[in-house]
């Protein structure tokens, strides 16, 4: 029989208390909320009151149920008050010695046989919890922010829990409505140890000013799926939090670099710039608390997409290739109104293109999205040739040909040579350094990067790399044309991986390291970044269907590039490489999908 938990505690009403406090009152246990003063007190009793009222007006909770959850809560100040409880939750600020001092400041409080929890994201449990008489009571009970919201719960168990006391949080758990990942005492346990490396690096982005914040959050959002982007997820963990969190894995996680604080981060909690809690952080937010982001000065102004910044005009586009990518990017264009030369390396290539151009245009068509006049007109803007010649008069060319670096350079010397001034050379290269291709011509203050995503037509983010030579109307002009196509365009520096992949892959190469630590389980990373982070897919679905080898040679190139240790490839990556198991296109990678 699972123990009862009629009355739990809760330390600490900050951004993660305050919403631990709602998980359990939503659910029919009382609780008694306790903070370190009245003042605290009182904006723990405000926060929970602004959530339950916010899924008042969204519908997604009756007044009564708000009113009878208010009911079972009751406020204090100071631990004396948790003498009764079944269970106490902390989540008071990650440090060591604070939560040390209020567990053995419980021991001596609460009943002998209550469970005494830590929300901790980073510290270690056992470290915690011998600070009591009691560690085989003690547990880890890791919620995820905003915890009403997300579904996981890392439950973490040390060499001392007693298996019953696991057993109990499992079940207490489920009657929550969660899912729980039951992991070992490891510095960040599963989500945040593959989500904060890639958080600090894409502060160091910001600090480096390789892309806007607008920029980088955009990208990792349409470009992954994931709900929100880096940068305004900090904001809302909160800027100190995440600086202890990085501090302490950087510190138990064997010194990590990536896990070492970007030193921004420390400036701006030292500056009181904490994110949502006080109101500023990356983003500026309507009051304190509030999730609501209002312009400050660093806030782009709003163009209507056209001729902002010395943008020139682009009426005649070229498009160099016959693959997937220059397919779908012909399409892109020809929808959005441009007139295209299509340049393939002969007319049997322009024909299988154009083929698959109409049939594309024709699935469009069917599903009601594209009036057959629209497409019809759309292909008649299209012109097919086998010679480059014909881009003399062009005012952009986006070059899509093989990913090949002398290819690419031959390309663009003859486009130097046939192409008239002030035309717009994009390469939509996705590993290799826009500069050499740029150098390849006398005009690479012309040459820009242009990075889509496979399919062009769905996918609606563009990484507009510049380099060291990029004139600002070139780049302008880019954002321009991808506004345009109806696409948003992120602008930034020539660097492997640009945004999107060197935020990405190595997350996905630091999973593979903890599945071949043995640490945990694929289904169960997978499930804690889904239902932890609301990643669309876990990191183990994502490598199948992107595959293996393609992933291997990206975090091969970021690892060339940066020099940086932890983004040398996974052994088990390799290994997996080599034994032919690339993903869901082999059916077999990380997963069987030979009976899928
Ligand atoms: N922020 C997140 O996204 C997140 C997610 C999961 C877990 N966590 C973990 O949850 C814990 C709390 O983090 P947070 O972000 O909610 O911090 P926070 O700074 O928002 O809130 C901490 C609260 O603890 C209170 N407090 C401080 N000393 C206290 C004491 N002696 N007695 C009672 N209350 C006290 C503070 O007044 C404050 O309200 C940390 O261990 C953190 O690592 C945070």
């Amino acid at each position: 029989m699972a123990r009862e938990f009629s009355t739990v505690g809760v330390v600490g009403l900050g951004t993660m208390g305050a919403g631990i406090v709602e998980v359990f009152a939503r659910n029919g246990i009382d609780v008694l909320a306790v903070e370190i003063s009245a003042p605290a007190l009182e904006r723990g009793r405000a926060t929970l009151k602004g959530s339950t009222d916010r899924a008042v007006a969204k519908g997604k909770l009756a007044e009564a149920d708000r009113d009878a959850l208010h009911e079972r809560v009751h406020f204090a100040v100071g631990l004396d008050a948790l003498h009764s409880v079944d269970l106490v939750i902390e989540a008071v600020p990650e440090h060591l010695d604070l939560k040390q001092r209020i567990f053995a400041e419980l021991d001596r409080v609460c009943r002998p046989e209550t469970i005494l929890a830590t929300n901790t994201s980073s510290l270690s449990v056992t470290e915690i919890s011998v600070a009591t008489s009691r560690p085989n009571q003690v547990i880890g009970i890791h919620f995820f922010n905003p915890a009403p919201v997300m579904k996981l719960v890392e439950v973490v168990r040390t060499v001392v829990t007693a298996p019953e006391v696991v057993a109990d949080v499992e079940a207490l758990c489920a009657r929550l409505g969660k899912v729980d990942v039951t992991i070992n005492d490891r510095a960040g346990f599963i989500a945040n140890a593959l989500l904060f490396g890639y958080l600090n690096h894409a502060v160091g982005m910001f600090e480096s000013h390789y892309a806007t914040r607008e920029d980088i959050d955009a990208a990792m959002k349409l470009g992954c799926g994931l709900p929100m982007g880096p940068l305004a997820l900090m904001d809302l963990i909160g800027l100190d939090t995440a600086y202890e969190i990085l501090d302490t894995m950087y510190r138990r996680g064997g010194r990590d670099r990536r896990h070492a604080p970007v030193p921004l981060l420390k400036q701006m909690v030292t500056a009181g710039l904490l994110g949502r809690k006080s109101g500023r952080g990356f983003y500026t937010y309507e009051r304190p608390g509030s999730p609501v982001v209002v312009p400050d000065e660093a806030t782009p102004l709003a163009t209507d997409g056209a001729l902002a910044d010395g943008a020139r005009a682009i009426a005649k586009v070229g498009i160099v290739g016959s693959g997937t990518m220059a397919t779908g990017i012909i399409e892109v264009f020809a929808k959005a109104g441009y007139e295209i030369v299509s340049v393939t390396r002969g007319m049997e290539k322009s024909a299988k293109v154009c083929e698959a151009v109409k049939t594309s245009l024709n699935k469009g068509v069917v599903r009601g999205k594209l009036a057959e006049a629209d497409r019809d007109a759309a292909l008649g803007r299209i012109s097919w040739s086998a010679t480059l010649d014909h881009l003399a008069d062009v005012d952009l060319v986006v070059e899509a040909v093989v990913e090949e670096l002398s290819v690419k350079k031959a390309l663009f010397a003859s486009l130097d040579e046939i192409c008239k001034p002030g035309v717009v050379l994009a390469t939509t290269t996705s590993s290799l350094p826009v500069i050499d291709v740029a150098m390849a011509t006398q005009r690479p203050a012309d040459v820009v990067g242009l990075h889509f995503f496979n399919p062009a037509p769905i996918m609606p983010l563009v990484e507009v790399v510049r380099t060291i030579r990029t004139s600002p109307e070139a780049t302008a002009t880019a954002r321009a044309v991808c506004a345009a196509l109806g696409k948003t365009g992120v602008v930034c520096g020539d660097r492997s991986g640009f945004i999107v992949n060197a935020l990405l892959f190595p997350y996905l190469n630091d999973a593979v390291k903890m599945l071949e630590a043995s640490y945990s389980t694929a289904d169960d990373i997978d499930h804690a970044m889904k239902l932890g982070c609301g990643y669309p897919m876990g990191p183990f679905e994502l490598l199948d269907v992107v595959g293996l080898d393609v992933a291997l040679a990206i975090q091969r190139e970021l690892y060339l590039e940066l020099r940086e240790p932890g983004f040398a490839p996974a052994p088990l990556l390799e290994h997996l490489v080599t034994a032919g198991y690339l993903g869901r296109k082999t059916r077999r990678g990380f997963r069987d999908h030979s009976h899928r």
